[in-house]
């Protein structure tokens, strides 16, 4: 099959792509690959959370074809395209891989070290969507530092135009813009960013979330009118508590402590009732609770 891109009829220049962990981070870049045209194969722990994966992404496409943007023979076809697995070694024969799985750096600096072993071509990319973990302790996981970038998706992927490229001091400038071409070719625009607590964008974003769990936690405003305050007084999508919720109490908190680690500034420091929510269990939308209720 000729590897091409739906909307701009490109083919890519990376036409096999990994994914490890279909999550909603990795299922979604799963999906935006396939979409244009490259043949996936997708990771997971077991058979039955990869099914729940390849759900979450015929879903998405559903959608698309219910809002009259994809041809359900595209929707097939894309289909088609995408494996799933359990077995790490069918990354063997991939140009590029992308490790989505949880934030936990001794798990990906494991599957970065076995990813080393198993992907075959020299050339390949390997990549990580962590939004915290340095790049820089998964690339010396390997014996190739040079061939490891970060890819920093937001959610959801197959709406959110932005990746963050995240480069080392050990990474290749052609493996560099090797990256950014394919991010572009699935309809990505490219920043980038040294490997920094935060990138560019979380450093930016997750204090702004603390400070608004900071002004809810002090009385200053209701969570209904900080959110609405920022919908409509700043145009954003979704309030900061809205959109903690949505990203995960817990991812939120595990960033905001990376980034406190890196640069010991209260701005980045948990406040306590962060900390007591995710204690408490209540993880935002995932959880069925977090500043909202779900259930
Ligand atoms: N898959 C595919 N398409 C989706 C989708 C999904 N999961 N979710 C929404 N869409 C599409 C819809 O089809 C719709 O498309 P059209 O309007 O073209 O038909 C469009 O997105 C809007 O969707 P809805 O009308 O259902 O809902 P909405 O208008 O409320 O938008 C939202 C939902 C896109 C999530 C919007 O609220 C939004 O942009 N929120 C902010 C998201 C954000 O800031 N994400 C970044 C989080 S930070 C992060 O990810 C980094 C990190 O490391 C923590």
């Amino acid at each position: 099959m000729i590897a091409c891109n739906v909307e701009t009829g490109d083919t890519v220049t990376i036409e096999r792509v990994g994914v490890v962990g279909g999550g909603l981070m990795g299922s979604g870049i799963a999906e935006v690959s396939a979409k244009a045209g490259a043949d996936v194969v997708m990771m997971e722990v077991n058979a039955e959370v990869a099914e729940k994966s390849l759900g979450r992404i015929d879903k998405s496409l559903a959608r698309a074809v219910e809002r009259g943007k994809l041809e359900e023979a595209e929707k097939a076809a894309i289909l088609d395209r995408l494996n799933v697995t359990t077995d790490l070694g069918d990354m063997a024969d991939r140009q590029l891989v992308v490790e989505a799985v949880t934030e936990n750096e001794d798990l990906k600096k494991q599957i970065f070290t076995s990813l080393d072993e198993i992907v075959a071509d020299d050339d390949a990319i390997l990549a990580s969507n962590t939004s915290s973990i340095p790049i820089t302790r998964l690339a010396a996981a390997t014996n190739r530092p040079d061939h490891v970038v970060g890819m920093h998706f937001f959610s959801p992927v197959p709406v959110m135009a932005l990746m963050e490229l995240v480069t080392t001091v050990m990474s290749d400038e052609g493996v560099e813009d090797r990256a950014q071409a394919f991010a572009e070719e699935i309809g990505k625009t490219v920043i980038r960013a040294q490997d920094r607590a935060g990138f560019v964008v979380n450093m930016l974003l997750v204090p702004y979330w603390l400070a608004a769990i900071r002004m809810y936690e002090a009385g200053i405003a209701s969570k209904e009118d900080i959110d609405t305050g920022m919908k409509l007084g700043a145009n954003h999508p979704m309030g900061p508590l809205e959109l903690a919720d949505f990203v995960g109490l817990d991812v939120t908190k595990f960033v905001a402590d990376v980034l406190f680690d890196e640069y010991k500034e209260p701005l980045y420091a948990s406040p306590p009732l962060l900390t007591r929510m995710v204690e408490a269990g209540l993880l935002g939308r995932k959880s069925g609770r977090g500043f909202y209720n779900y259930t």
